[in-house]
């Protein structure tokens, strides 16, 4: 299975779990860097990876002469986002858009899903008239993550095989500023600005399973174990997880909000 058709079929699986947790979490950070765009004459405008879409509404207001558009490759997931927008499924990395269409793109948590990042980001250059404007955020650094620690230990004590279809190809990229801004100037961009923010979640216990049992790595090695065991896990994983504080189940590190300018020079 490619690399592609896997992240797809995993964002199919997990929409529901998807939208419930995660989307209001980090649609905070999309705003935020969305923010950071000259939209106010803009004409056409698309979040490309938009999910369920809680950005959409949010870029209308900020670029009211403009046309909204979301693309993602999973369809389960743009399902989700509101049908006032257009919505449209496709691959970032093979854009149905014409050179130069679009005044600005703003990719929130998707670059670190792309399996050719430089593909990708040629195809957003593409795509943005020269002058036009883009951004995106990625994850960066982890704190120690009490909660994640115990959950992972119980997972493997159970003997867990590993995942089958990691969901990062690009991660060591996106993660690190120097190699990602060298990626986007590569890609045709100027003025690439990179600024480290702080990001937190919080879960209490029970919201914690609910959410890890479905969503990412160790809930795709969970679902590899034969059903009475992947039941002990639970039980074992829900009983330790229980006794911990509150603040062991805060997520926090940094993101990587990036800002630039599509063809212009520094
Ligand atoms: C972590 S979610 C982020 C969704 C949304 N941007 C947000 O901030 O809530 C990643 C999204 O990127 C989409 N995605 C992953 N690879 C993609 C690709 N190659 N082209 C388009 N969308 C992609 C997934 O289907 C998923 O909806």
């Amino acid at each position: 299975m490619t690399t592609t058709r896997a992240i797809r079929d995993n964002y199919s699986r997990v929409a529901t779990a998807y939208d419930g947790v995660w989307a209001d979490t980090l649609a905070l950070h999309a705003k935020a860097v969305a923010d950071r765009l000259p939209l106010t004459d803009a004409r056409r405008v698309a979040e490309l990876g938009c999910g369920p879409g809680r950005l959409l509404p949010h870029l209308a207001d900020r670029a009211p002469q403009a046309t909204v558009i979301g693309a993602d490759l999973t369809e389960a997931m743009l399902q989700r986002a509101p049908a006032a927008y257009g919505r449209v499924v496709a691959d970032v990395q093979a854009l149905p858009f014409a050179d130069g269409v679009l005044d600005a793109v703003v990719m929130p948590f998707v670059l670190f899903h792309l399996p050719d990042l430089p593909l990708g980001l040629s195809e957003v250059r593409r795509v943005l008239r020269t002058g036009g404007s883009f951004a995106a955020v990625t994850w960066s650094t982890h704190d120690p993550h009490p909660a994640y620690d115990v959950w992972v230990r119980v997972i493997e004590d159970f003997g867990a095989p590993p995942d089958p279809s990691p969901q990062m190809p690009s991660g060591a990229v996106t993660a690190d500023p120097e190699a990602l801004g060298q990626a986007v100037r590569t890609a045709g961009f100027g003025e690439v600005r990179i600024t480290p923010e702080p990001f937190r979640h919080q879960s209490g216990w029970q919201q914690f399973i609910e959410h890890s049992k479905v969503v990412g790595s160790m809930a795709r090695r969970l679902e590899l174990l034969a059903p009475e065991r992947r039941t002990a896990c639970l039980t074992v994983a829900a009983r330790e997880l229980s006794q911990l504080d509150a603040e062991d189940f805060v997520e926090s590190g940094n993101i990587l909000y990036t800002t630039a300018v599509a063809g212009s020079n520094e």
